[in-house]
């Protein structure tokens, strides 16, 4: 099919979250709908698009130093070059202003413009910020889903909460949600061409209402539930504000959602998540966990952590760690504090010193890892069923792949796995993984095991 960027070649840099990571499957499908190809260098390609990150000062950074490479890569070339997401939106200023290299600049829910802006490109600089508070629906069927077996579903974006820390709110905007019909139309398909595991992605999943009949996110769950072909299920990201008892029972009530959930905490003590304006303390945090392994005793939790936050003393740090403690989460993404911008935190003193941010940030990892470990551990001998993700970098006949609790799963297997889902006995294991072979015979789907 020949389409209006025939010949053409592109190549797409990702930083950040999955929503990022869809974003650019999109825009990937989007490109080659239209005739375009993906090169493996920037050295070889007409057009870069760098998708970007802003939630922290380190994701932020790395756009600027991509783009410093790139200047010295693409001179002399005729490249055209993107900056889009999340840094585009809160930064458009100043790309536009410093950054001469850049010819177009997209915020999140702008993409569906990149074919046109390529085909005519150079006649100006491009740059579309604009954020509205309804949904946008993609072209349909373009999606150039990296895993065959397993994909990300964007179910809402944007978010109310407004944490003082956090630039998500103006960076994504408000919240829209994406009807579910169209949810369920995408996933259908997806099915139909064999993918197996869905990840419904969005800043806030618990606070979804379809904005065509009003349905809620337990009712969109057990909606995706029901279609078959779809065997795991996971959604991300859980506010526990708005974690509900309900959710908790959809998920217990359906084999099919994973035994696992990101439930960022951000911090154990009461003053500072009052400070962060998240809205719930320590107490309401412990209590849904508690209904959660009460439903589910074989969960597996995970969750942010920020320290360093402006004023974050001694004890209130401690807070967190003695929260680690008691949870015991499967695992943990945490951050040193860094302002950002838009955020109200950002307009006090960002009072904890770089080093002893460093030093909370090593103790905390610290913990957690002696944590997983002993987790780790209790799996040894135990046979788990893994959705492949494909060969590892560890040498021929090892494959890696993920756990219903989402740990990685390294193990050998003689014959390359011809389906999503086999067998692995665990016979070891470090802090951030499982190692073991397979152990046939492969399951039809993980429910029967
Ligand atoms: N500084 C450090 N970490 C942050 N996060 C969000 N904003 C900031 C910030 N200003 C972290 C939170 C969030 C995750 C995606 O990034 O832990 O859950
Ligand atoms: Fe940021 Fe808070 Fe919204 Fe999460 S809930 S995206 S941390 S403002």
């Amino acid at each position: 099919m020949a389409g209006i960027l025939q010949g053409l070649s592109y190549f797409i840099r990702t930083f950040g979250c999955q929503m990022n990571e869809n974003d650019s499957e999109r825009i990937a499908g989007l490109l080659e709908a239209e005739g375009a190809s993906k090169a493996d260098l920037v050295e070889r390609s007409d057009l870069v698009i760098v998708n970007t990150c802003a939630v922290r000062a380190k994701a932020e950074e790395k756009l600027y130093s991509f783009l410093g490479r790139l200047a010295k890569q693409t001179r002399g070339r005729d490249t055209l070059v993107g900056v889009v997401g999340c840094v585009a939106q809160v930064q458009k200023a100043a790309l536009w202003e410093k950054k001469r290299l850049v010819h177009f600049i997209l915020g999140p829910g702008h993409y569906d413009l990149i074919p046109e802006i390529v085909r005519d490109k150079r006649r100006e600089r491009i740059l579309v910020t604009s954020q509205s508070r309804l949904w946008r629906e993609w072209p349909a069927g373009r999606v150039l889903h990296s895993n065959p077996w397993s994909a990300f579903i964007t179910i809402m974006e944007g978010c109310d909460n407004f944490c003082s820390y956090c630039v998500v709110p103006f960076a994504r905007g408000r919240e829209k949600f994406r009807p579910g019909r169209m949810i369920l139309d995408e996933i259908r398909e997806l099915a139909r061409r064999g993918v197996r595991e869905v990840q419904l992605l969005g800043q806030n999943v618990n606070s979804y209402r379809d904005p065509e009949t009003g349905g809620t996110f337990p009712g969109l769950l057990e909606a995706v539930a029901a279609l078959d072909g779809i065997e795991w299920i996971r959604f991300l990201t859980s506010h526990p504000r708005t974690f509900a008892t309900d959710l908790a029972l959809t998920m217990a009530r359906n084999r099919k959602v994973c035994r696992q959930l990101h439930l960022p905490v951000q911090s154990g003590s009461d003053a500072v998540l009052e400070r962060m304006h998240r809205g719930y303390g320590r107490r309401e945090y412990l209590d849904k966990v508690r209904i959660l392994r009460d439903l589910m005793p074989e969960i597996s939790l995970s969750a942010d952590i920020i320290v360093g936050f402006p004023g974050e003393t001694e004890a209130e740090f401690e807070d967190t760690l003695r929260l680690l403690e008691e949870v015991r989460f499967a695992n943990i993404f945490s951050f040193r504090y860094s302002p950002r911008p838009f955020a109200a935190a950002a307009r006090e003193p960002d009072g904890v010193p770089l080093d002893v941010k460093r030093q909370r940030l090593v103790a905390v990892q610290s913990l957690q890892k002696a944590v997983q470990i002993d987790t780790h551990r209790s799996f040894l001998g135990r046979t788990l069923t893994v959705l492949c993700q494909g060969r590892s970098k560890k040498g021929a006949g090892s494959f890696a792949g993920r756990s219903e609790g989402n740990q990685v799963v390294n193990f050998s297997s003689e014959a390359e796995p011809e389906g999503p889902f086999v067998r692995v006995r665990v016979t070891s294991c470090g802090p951030y993984s499982l190692r073991g072979e397979r152990s046939g015979p492969d399951p039809a789907g993980p429910i029967s095991t």
